[in-house]
């Protein structure tokens, strides 16, 4: 369940971006920054990009966490920024994931889960990133 909760969080960050400020000139790997200035750092940007996650990075592929996120992410952490890094990260990411594991295990000791044929895959960002045409799917009592 950590695996799957993991690569929706990978492919589907709810949180779209978030701002950090410089407090003096910096430079970030090939980019130099002026003190002073806000930049983004786009979260959802991240699994776009085959060289961080390789050619298979749109592909929702649970068992790449397998061995941790340190391993999947070939120890470049912050290519997962789901809940953010550092000192500003995610106060409440193990309550946040505790709480989907328990809801999930409820649901799925009753309900096998299919996804509705209605469904139509498209993401809206509306503060954080939503299914925009809603999630349908089926509930088959077990
Ligand atoms: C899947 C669920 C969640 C996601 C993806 C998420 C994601 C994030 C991210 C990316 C940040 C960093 C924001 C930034 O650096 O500007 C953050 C910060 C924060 N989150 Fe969450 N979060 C989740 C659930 C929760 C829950 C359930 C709580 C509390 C009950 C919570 C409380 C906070 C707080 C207080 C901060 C600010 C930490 C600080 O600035 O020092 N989050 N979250």
């Amino acid at each position: 369940m950590s695996m799957i909760i993991n690569e929706s969080l990978r492919l589907y960050a709810p949180v779209y971006s978030i701002v950090r400020e410089t407090k003096k000139k910096v430079r970030i790997g090939k980019v130099k920054l002026p003190a002073n200035m806000q930049f983004y750092i786009p979260i959802h940007a991240l699994p776009h990009d085959p060289q961080l996650w390789g050619e298979d990075t749109h592909i929702f592929k649970p068992e790449r966490f397998a061995e941790g996120v340190a391993k999947a992410t070939n120890n470049n952490i912050a290519s997962f920024l789901a809940f953010s890094l550092g000192p500003r990260s995610c106060v409440d990411c193990n309550f946040a994931t505790t709480e989907v594991k328990v809801a999930l295990s409820m649901i799925l000791q009753r309900y096998r889960i299919t996804l509705s044929p209605v469904y139509a895959h498209a993401l809206v960002h509306l503060l954080t990133i939503h299914p925009a045409h809603g999630l349908q799917i089926i509930l088959h009592p077990i």
